[in-house]
């Protein structure tokens, strides 16, 4: 019987992993902790595949070689967590429905609204954001209201502008919902599909955007959700964050950070907490 040499499958040393970390940091602001060498070794092994690299340090040097531009993205791309799901942490979006009928009620008529999703992943939270918006505040989705959706990782901006979610991927959105809201298919193996309808994709915008990097967005927002986004940031990316955020609200704007996530001293930065996780501007 013939003898199959199988090569092991690449190990991730500490060299490569300083390397990955270090471009990680500059390019996308995510903190790399060596205790998640395993993770990102096992998440990073399909690049080298993909490349025809048998080692992490040759795909390093490629990496961060002019040549090897292109594959940044995808690096920052297998190396992001885009864990997300619909209506996650419900009372945000009660409250930004607070914020916005205020507006409506103290405005002039037509009132421009913008909400920004920071961090959309795949797409969950802005359409959450719109569906609560269709269901409460009809009238807000007939004036000037658009909702911009971003993210750094192109892999997911590309699937949320898809708007096709299989059955599995809607939790958090109810039956009626998804009945009143997506238009139903199906998908391998008979898995029904759920892809967002016109009053849904009207709403949104999706972009590829780095936080780090200048914004080109000119209206302030009414409200902005950064959840889960930031905790992979360490102190002094998030500190660089507070006041361009506070920059990009409208006075009476909020801030929505993820459970785990604090503005620790917010009025250094011009921000109140209001409720858990939730900010807004400081009026001097
Ligand atoms: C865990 S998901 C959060 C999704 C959604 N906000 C939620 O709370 O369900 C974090 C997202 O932040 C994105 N992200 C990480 N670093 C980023 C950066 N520098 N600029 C923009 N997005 C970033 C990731 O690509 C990922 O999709």
């Amino acid at each position: 019987m013939p003898r199959i040499a199988l090569s092991a499958p690449p190990e991730l040393d500490p060299d490569s992993f300083r390397a990955i970390a270090e471009l990680a940091y500059r390019e996308s602001g995510l903190t790399l902790v060596a205790e998640k060498t395993t993770m990102i070794q096992s998440r990073l092994r399909h690049r080298l595949r993909a490349l025809g690299l048998s080692e992490f340090a040759q795909y390093c040097a490629f990496v961060r070689s002019d040549e090897g531009q292109d594959e940044r993205p995808q690096l920052i791309s297998a190396l992001t967590t885009n864990v997300s799901h619909f209506f996650r942490e419900k009372h945000h979006f009660d409250l930004m429905i607070d914020v916005l009928s205020s507006r409506i009620a103290y405005t002039s008529a037509n009132p421009v609204m913008r909400v920004w999703s920071a961090g959309c992943s795949k797409g969950q939270e802005p359409l959450s954001i719109a569906m609560s918006i269709l269901e409460q505040l009809p009238e807000c989705a007939a004036n000037d209201f658009r909702i911009l959706a971003t993210d750094i990782d192109p892999v997911v901006v590309k699937f949320a502008q898809t708007g096709a979610y299989p059955e599995r991927m809607t939790k958090g959105a109810s039956h009626n919902l998804k009945k009143k809201y997506f238009e139903q298919g199906s998908c391998a193996a008979n898995e029904p599909l759920f892809t967002a309808g016109r009053l849904l994709r009207e709403l949104i915008r999706y972009n590829q955007l780095n936080l780090l990097a200048p914004w080109p967005m000119k209206t302030k927002f009414d409200a902005i959700f950064c959840r889960n986004v930031v905790i992979y940031f360490d102190v002094e990316t998030q500190n660089n964050l507070w006041p361009r955020f506070r920059n990009a609200l409208r006075p009476d704007g909020l801030l929505f950070l993820g459970h785990s996530e604090r503005i620790a001293n917010p009025e250094r930065f011009g921000f109140e907490c209001i409720a858990p996780t939730t900010y807004r501007p400081i009026h001097s």
